[in-house]
């Protein structure tokens, strides 16, 4: 069943950007279930019989019983369970604050540029089962929120030499989202938002993890809750994505009725307010060949956080690409949209026709495989950076998958005010997950992606620090790839793999960012110069006692707080990628 339902994909991991066999056998039944029967995978799993799903799964993971009994283990003692939320919050959002900056002060994380110096792990948790680390936490005080997707569960951690958990936040069905934090409007009452792999939105008690309403946003059943909500006011912002892109080239599949968009909910029910569509719902538009309709339009999927422009009353997103031809004039773009109604007030479209669907890297003649358009997947997957310039003009920065950083009008439709091209792109490639900004300069990271032919089209993976004001490139950086001793075994694609994917984080004078083979880095904001380097494929023992492994550092994670840097380890659900279920706190020696 596995050979004829899933190894066309599986098999080739690594090309097509799906987990590899090895990886779906280290994931927990949940995951799958959800997958083949309301997620990701339900065309797939739509062909199989409850019986032959459940054979399935069987082969893939057994009937071994997960055990969570670490948990238990790990509560606090009485006098550290209490979430004291009296202080302002670290990390309260995708971007730490809603222009999305990424950036701590030294005295927020408790951490300066010299720390980096001498920086050693002070403890490691691992999750059981969990291949994919892929959700930010949030920090106020000494509590650090984290939800992990593949766990289906939420911990609030008492960050300090021992860690302890404070409550645990159990969802029926898998996490996706990093974390929002804030207040409900109108009470004193502090709240946590985060999405699951089922469209839902949880509101729940910061203090306490109790439930306050859940709410599913999906527009079609392909729908995705990708990017973070944000809480401001007595609303939510909540971005919507798609996964019809990764099922859209079967010809089984009637190709394509999803679409992006972002939702504003009250933050006190979770009734919606308004939608803001990306465009109009899709329709039939033309025979595809054997009698059956292509519908359109679709596509242009929101991954990224929304920033806020309170001035102007906006949000920003970025959008992806088609999904059937001809391509919606929102796809690839910046939305800038009316906080209070959801109307669009302007858009900048970087990339124009880009129709994508992954299984056409594979099997161009697919009946729903665009015969117009470029197969490029550029999408806007790095939330956008409101940005001051030592000038004091507001600029909007966006990062895509193209290789290239934009800087944006924001007082004159988009209008493009610099652009800088880091090389070709590519489907993962590119800008991928985030920006930072550290006031003058914005650090882009570029991934890398070899793609089917193996061939990566120019792509260099590095870090650059660019002149917020100018587009200058200030300093770069490139990584090498290591495969020295036994990290060819722990890291199978160290060779190739070696991009860097995740939002940037920037602490003090220091920026930190991940790579896709494992490695954590801290460079000087300033001059680029290494100052730390950590290999979280290493093997460590963890401090609740679960076997962990590490792997590819992706999407977004790095925070700090309390002297602490904190980090998720492992990304199985692109293939080329290491899974791992490792999160990873470090702190500075004594010099
Ligand atoms: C047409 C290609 C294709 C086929 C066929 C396919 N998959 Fe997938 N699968 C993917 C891709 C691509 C992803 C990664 C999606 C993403 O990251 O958004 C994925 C993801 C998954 C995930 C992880 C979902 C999550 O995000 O939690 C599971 C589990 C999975 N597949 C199981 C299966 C099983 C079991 C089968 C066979 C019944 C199957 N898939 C068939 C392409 C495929």
């Amino acid at each position: 069943m596995y050979q004829r339902t899933c190894a066309m994909c599986h098999d080739h991991g690594e090309a097509l950007r799906a987990p590899t066999l090895a990886t779906l056998k280290g994931m927990r039944y949940q995951q799958i279930y959800f997958a083949l029967t309301v997620g990701k995978m339900q065309g797939q799993g739509k062909t199989l019989s409850p019986t032959q799903r459940a054979d399935l799964i069987d082969f893939l993971i057994g009937r071994a019983q997960v055990s969570d009994a670490w948990t238990a283990q790990l509560r606090c003692t009485a006098d550290r369970r209490k979430v004291d939320l009296s202080m302002p919050a670290t990390v309260a959002d995708f971007g730490f604050d809603l222009q999305n900056h990424r950036h701590l002060t030294a005295e927020e994380a408790g951490i300066k540029t010299a720390d980096f110096r001498h920086m050693d792990l002070a403890w490691a948790l691992a999750f059981p089962r969990a291949t994919t680390m892929r959700a930010q936490a949030a920090v106020v005080g000494s509590t650090l929120f984290l939800p992990v997707a593949d766990a289906s569960q939420l911990y609030a951690i008492d960050i300090a030499a021992r860690p302890c958990l404070k409550w645990i936040y159990k969802s029926d069905v898998p996490l996706r989202s990093g974390v929002g934090y804030g207040a409900l409007p109108g009470s004193h009452r502090k709240v946590l938002v985060f999405a699951d792999v089922g469209t839902r939105i949880h509101m729940i008690d910061a203090t306490t993890g109790a439930p306050i309403w859940k709410h599913a946003v999906h527009l079609t059943s392909l729908s995705n809750t990708t990017g973070t909500p944000v809480l401001l006011g007595d609303r939510v912002y909540v971005p919507l994505s798609a996964s019809e892109i990764n099922v859209g080239a079967d010809a089984n599949h009637l190709c394509c009725t999803t679409h992006g968009a972002v939702i504003a909910l009250d933050a006190s029910t979770g009734a919606v307010i308004w939608t803001a569509h990306t465009m109009p719902d899709a329709k039939p538009i033309r025979d595809r060949g054997d009698g059956q309709m292509m519908w359109g339009p679709s596509g242009a999927p929101i991954w990224t956080s929304p920033t806020i422009d309170e001035k102007r009353g906006v949000l920003y997103v970025g959008t992806g690409e088609a999904t059937s031809a001809p391509a919606a004039p929102t796809t690839d773009s910046v939305l800038a949209i009316d906080l209070k109604t959801g109307a669009i007030r302007w858009r900048f479209q970087a990339t124009s026709d880009d129709v994508f669907l992954t299984g056409c890297m594979v099997k161009h003649d697919g009946l729903n495989c665009p015969h117009e358009g470029r197969l490029l997947d550029h999408d806007f997957g790095a939330s956008i950076v409101l940005a001051k310039r030592p000038d004091g003009r507001d600029v909007v920065l966006a990062g895509q998958k193209s290789g290239t950083l934009y800087a944006l009008d924001p007082d004159d439709q988009g209008k493009v005010l610099w652009q800088h091209s880091f090389g070709a792109g590519s489907v993962i490639g590119g800008i991928h997950w985030g920006l930072a900004f550290d006031g003058a300069r914005v650090f882009a990271p570029m991934n890398t992606f070899p793609g089917p032919d193996g061939k990566d089209a120019g792509e260099v993976a590095g870090l650059h620090a660019v002149a917020v004001d100018s587009g200058t490139v200030l300093w770069s950086y490139y990584p090498q790839p290591d495969c020295s001793g036994d990290r060819k075994t722990r890291v199978r694609t160290c060779a190739s793999v070696i991009g860097l994917t995740g939002a940037p984080t920037v602490i003090d004078g220091a920026v930190v960012e991940g790579s896709a083979d494992g490695f954590l880095r801290a460079f000087d904001a300033n001059t680029g110069e290494l100052l730390f380097q950590f290999d979280t494929t290493e093997p460590l023992k963890t401090a609740n006692g679960v076997p962990g492994s590490g792997g590819a550092l992706d999407n977004a994670s790095i925070v700090a707080a309390h002297g602490y840097l904190f980090v998720n380890s492992g990304y199985g659900l692109i293939g080329g990628q290491t899974p791992g279920n490792l999160f990873l706190a470090f702190h500075a020696r004594a010099p």
